[in-house]
């Protein structure tokens, strides 16, 4: 891989190359999507037995099922014998799965049931137990959320999450009800790397000063400040990154409206008894958990995502609102509306971000430009570990610890370190590194 394009996280250079190279990208798919968790859906799009969404893993069509036991099954969306997908719909509810083309039928857990004419076209010859749909071997739901994975040696998700769960669970288990995807994600093509969208949600506050000051400036009441964009940190650790804000006050909203605000300070207690007065007040996050899963946990957006890869200079946005399962009808509706105008396809601040990913793609078009490394060191040395009582790897949260915490991850893999090799080099980074206590 070396000789073809690289990344140095130690000193914060990027070789443009690997936003545009189709070989490394099919290296990607196979290196890094193939052998790391990947989100695949939440419960809640699965209420009963034979409910059903179809997502990516990569670019790999997935069923993802509720079984009748009520554990979750996923398998390859592909008919064993054309290569067909076995279901064309995004979602809905199913007891047999009929491919279209020449009607073979799978069970919920994929298994191959139905062959049309066995007898006269296979002289009942087929084995169908041979012939099920490819399974993901591992599945897990963690808050809520399924993930799942082709590899064997990756670790099991909490170990795999790292300090990064104490994020997480931030907002995903902030409620004693959950919390729930407003039916219905947001879908639209951005044309881009897909690790521009991913590193941006692990690390990057830097941005949002700048590429958002005119949606900033325009929501603004006359005379109102605008938001102050500390003090936050940033943190990192297994190519995962966080980034938050800091809230003075955990109650009031001054996005949602009254209805919410209200409903907030009601059910203050309820979060602090579940994640804690300081995380509350101090997890105010956008998030990347390695590769491609992201949500923004603010107090202005709960949208929650994948960035599905479609070759070096494309990917697909899946975005989602999400919204506290047992929360009133009118304070979801404040939820779903708000986010609507920021962070969905034509949204204030997501136009913003799709253009500048868009342009810098097009710049790589061109041949000199593929040339020179970017610079990823902002904060580089200034790393702490767990300082005001927040775990991982921290920062200011204008700094690219997190986005080198995520290019590190992703040359290990594209290196094809296996598992144990890439836990025992973390060990030897962490032991080596300088640290810093607040
Ligand atoms: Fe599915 Fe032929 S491709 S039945
Ligand atoms: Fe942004």
């Amino acid at each position: 891989m070396r000789d073809v394009a690289d990344v140095n996280a130690v000193e914060g250079l990027i070789d443009p190359r690997i936003y545009a190279d189709p070989e490394l990208y099919q290296l990607e798919l196979e290196r890094v999507f193939a052998r790391s968790w990947l989100f695949l859906a939440h419960e809640s799009q699965l209420p009963e037995a034979g409910s059903f969404v179809q997502t990516y893993m990569g670019e790999d069509p997935v069923l993802v099922v509720r079984q009748r036991d009520g554990s979750v099954q996923a398998f390859l969306n592909q008919c064993r014998h054309r290569g067909m997908r076995i279901c064309r719909a995004d979602e809905g509810t199913k007891k047999v799965f009929t491919c279209s083309y020449h009607g073979w039928g799978y069970d919920l857990a994929g298994n191959l049931v139905s062959v049309p004419e066995q007898q006269r076209a296979y002289r009942d010859r087929i084995d169908k137990s041979k012939w099920g749909a490819t399974r993901v071997p591992r599945i897990t739901t963690y808050r809520g959320l399924v993930f799942g994975t082709w590899s064997d040696d990756v670790p099991e998700f909490v170990e795999y999450l790292g300090d990064m769960a104490y994020y997480l669970d931030a907002t995903f288990d902030r409620y004693d009800g959950g919390i729930e995807l407003v039916p219905g994600p947001s879908r639209w093509v951005i044309d881009c790397n897909w690790k521009f969208a991913a590193e941006q949600f692990a690390a990057d506050m830097y941005h949002a000063p700048f590429s958002h000051a005119s949606g900033i400036v325009a929501m603004l009441e006359p005379g109102q400040a605008g938001p102050a964009f500390g003090p936050g940190r940033q943190f990192a650790g297994n190519g995962h990154g966080s980034g938050s804000f800091w809230l003075e006050e955990f109650g009031p909203n001054p996005y949602y409206g009254p209805e919410f605000s209200e409903w907030q300070i009601a059910n203050r207690d309820e979060v602090y008894r579940r994640i804690g007065v300081d995380r509350a007040h101090k997890v105010n996050s956008h998030n990347t958990v390695f590769p491609n899963f992201s949500w923004l946990g603010m107090e202005n957006t709960q949208t929650l995502r994948v960035w599905h890869p479609r070759g070096p200079g494309q990917l697909e946005v899946w975005a989602w609102t999400y919204v506290p399962k047992e929360a009133p009808p009118e304070v979801k509706d404040a939820i779903r509306e708000y986010n609507q105008f920021l962070f969905t396809p034509a949204g204030v601040f997501e136009t913003d971000d799709g253009e500048n990913w868009t342009e810098i793609q097009t710049v790589l078009r061109g041949w000199k430009a593929r040339q020179n490394a970017f610079n990823v060191q902002m904060g580089l040395g200034f790393e702490e570990r767990d300082t005001h009582g927040l775990p991982g790897r921290s920062n200011d949260a204008f700094s690219e610890t997190a986005a080198r915490g995520f290019y590190q991850r992703w040359r290990d893999l594209m290196l094809d370190r296996s598992w144990p090799e890439i836990a025992k080099l973390d060990a030897e980074r962490l032991a080596a590194e300088e640290v810093r206590s607040a």
